[in-house]
């Protein structure tokens, strides 16, 4: 990492702070007062910015909005015992916000403008990172292409913001999950492992059809013969069966998610056995019936760990176990929580503090 970006700090007149309600933060409702952005033009990063969080003015001709090129990741920072504030993981999201960018066929950051940018919105917001028990400061960089050109090639520049949302988890209460076999998320040659735009807008007619049959998200599945687990909306999914962690293998059409990834590394640290591999929609009804399924969560950095409690598929409902009676997945959230926050030794090197 170069050492230091020129960052130029316009201040924001006055703080929403003082009325701000930490008991109601609605998932990505409410954001600090600042923002950092930057400019890729002439094929190089400048304009590095921190300003008060607000609109930018833009010509309604970028190619963002016609064509997608848009690419976004989700962090975490969490206020540690002393009083400073850490990242978890801000490197997997660098590295994960660049594999999306080439398969979008955008501009790549490099890591100074990406952690400098960071480092600087949180120094400037702190106050905002909530220290409460599962709460949070949610960071979201985004880039997207601005050419203002409308024929249908990669854009030559972009716009690079970070924002930040003090946040409590996404979800509040374990999830009622619809197995999907008419709409697809991803394909093979897709962009289904890319953190863009697109996977996320064709995913909401299918989550609101499922939304008004009364479940809470969807679960994907392969799109070549609707057969496999793959993710849910927001989040990866996991599964304990005979005693195992059974979660989908990584794969082109799937997110590859920094919790599953951490999870399935503490799980391991802990002498739980996982098993990275497809898994048969007929896998995980069977396990349920003959009682062998005991947990099925959905991890993710907005969504924590959520707790399944119901699975349904083509028309039957099938209840899981009581989650409130779940062992595993809640010891391996605790022991993630006390790291994110500071409680008990950063062994794996997760924490970045800014
Ligand atoms: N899958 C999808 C589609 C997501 O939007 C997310 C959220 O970021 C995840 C999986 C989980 O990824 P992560 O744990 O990196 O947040
Ligand atoms: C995240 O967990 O960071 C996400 O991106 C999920 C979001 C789409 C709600």
């Amino acid at each position: 990492m170069k050492d230091s970006l020129n960052i130029k700090t316009t201040k924001a007149g006055q703080s929403r702070l003082a009325e701000t309600d930490f008991r109601d933060l609605p998932f990505g409702k409410v954001f600090t007062d600042h923002m950092f952005v930057a400019d890729f033009e002439d094929g190089e990063w400048k304009n590095f910015e921190i300003l008060p969080y607000g609109p930018i003015s833009m010509s309604p001709a970028i190619s963002a909005l016609h064509y997608g090129q848009a690419i976004f990741e989700g962090m975490k920072a969490y206020t540690q015992p002393d009083g400073s504030v850490s990242v978890f993981r801000a490197d997997k999201n660098f590295a994960r916000l660049n594999k999306s960018a080439v398969r979008m066929a955008m501009a790549t950051i490099p890591e100074d403008v990406f952690m400098q940018g960071i480092a600087a919105l949180i120094n400037i917001d702190k106050a905002w990172v909530p220290s409460e028990e599962n709460y949070s400061l949610y960071l979201r960089p985004v880039m997207f292409a601005t050419d203002p050109v409308l024929g249908v090639r990669p854009s030559s520049s972009y716009k690079f913001v970070i924002l930040a949302n003090p946040s409590a988890p996404y979800y509040s209460n374990p999830l009622r999950v619809k197995i999907e076999t008419h709409y697809t998320r991803s394909d093979n040659g897709g962009v289904g492992a890319a953190k863009t735009a697109g996977n996320y807008s064709r995913a909401m007619l299918p989550t609101v059809e499922a939304q008004a049959q009364g479940f809470d998200q969807l679960i994907w599945t392969d799109a070549k013969e609707n057969k496999y687990v793959e993710e849910s909306g927001a989040a990866n999914l996991m599964f304990i069966i005979d005693g195992k962690i059974v979660t989908p293998e990584v794969r082109e059409t799937i997110l590859d998610g920094v919790t599953r990834d951490t999870i399935i590394l503490l799980a391991k640290s802990m002498g739980i056995t996982v098993e990275e591999r497809r898994v048969a929609i007929s896998e995980v009804l069977e396990a349920i019936e003959n009682g062998t399924l005991t947990e099925a969560f959905a991890v993710g950095t907005a969504a924590t760990v959520t707790q399944i409690s119901e699975i349904s598929y083509e028309g039957k409902n099938h209840v899981l176990a009581d989650p409130a009676t779940r062992t595993v997945s809640p010891a391996i959230a605790k022991k993630l929580n006390d790291i994110r926050y500071g409680v008990t030794a950063d062994e794996f090197g997760w924490n970045w503090i800014v």
